[in-house]
């Protein structure tokens, strides 16, 4: 596997001291928009803010209680939202979407250095009053982007990590056939 894949995990130890810049913000955001898309109808966006300013600080304020407890030291958070509608109609490959660049958003991360970590655990219905989000885009994961602390202080991060068998994903003559 390629290095930058094995690389990837979802930490939560951060160190709340290590910046993340504006350069590599934009760099991530750039792997995301060129990733594969429905149509080519391009629906994911990104809203970002770095540590101090206020849209990090009203994304922080968004988070639901595990993740308050780690997330607010990422260097950036970012919001990823997709448009599930277009002028032509509905996208119904919209989290298809933000899914691939969320994915390649990650990668570029951990080729850059830093962590990027996907959350669920947020306020969709905040996040849309804090931001004027459109009804016509969902809001689909905060991203904690930042650097790994030194220390894992967060419990979780000790935890081996769990996948299901190659041969349980990948099905050959027939569902749950072996390869
Ligand atoms: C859509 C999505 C939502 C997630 N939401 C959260 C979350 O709210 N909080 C959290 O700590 N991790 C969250 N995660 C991270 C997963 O727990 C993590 O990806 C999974 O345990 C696999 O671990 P790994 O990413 O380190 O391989 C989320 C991941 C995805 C893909």
């Amino acid at each position: 596997m390629h290095p930058v894949i094995a690389g990837r995990w979802s930490a939560r130890s951060l160190d709340p001291a290590a910046e993340v810049t504006r350069a590599e913000l934009l760099a991530v955001i750039e792997a995301a928009r060129v990733a594969a898309s429905w149509g080519g109808t391009f629906p994911v966006r990104f809203l970002a803010g770095l540590r101090g300013d206020t849209t990090h600080a009203a994304l922080a304020a968004l988070l639901t209680r595990g993740n308050l407890r780690w997330a607010p030291a990422a260097g950036a958070l970012v919001l990823c939202a997709v448009a599930t509608s277009n002028a032509k109609g509905d996208l119904p490959y919209a989290m298809f979407d933000a899914g691939l660049a969320t994915a390649q958003l990650s990668l570029q991360a951990v080729a850059q250095g830093l962590i990027a970590h996907p959350m669920s655990g947020f306020d969709r219905a905040g996040a849309r009053q804090a931001f004027d989000i459109p009804d016509s885009v969902e809001p689909v994961v905060l991203i904690a982007l930042g650097h790994l602390a030194a220390e894992r202080t967060n419990e979780r991060d000790l935890e081996p990590r769990r996948r299901p068998a190659l041969r349980e994903v990948l099905f050959g003559e027939a569902w749950g056939q072996e390869f």
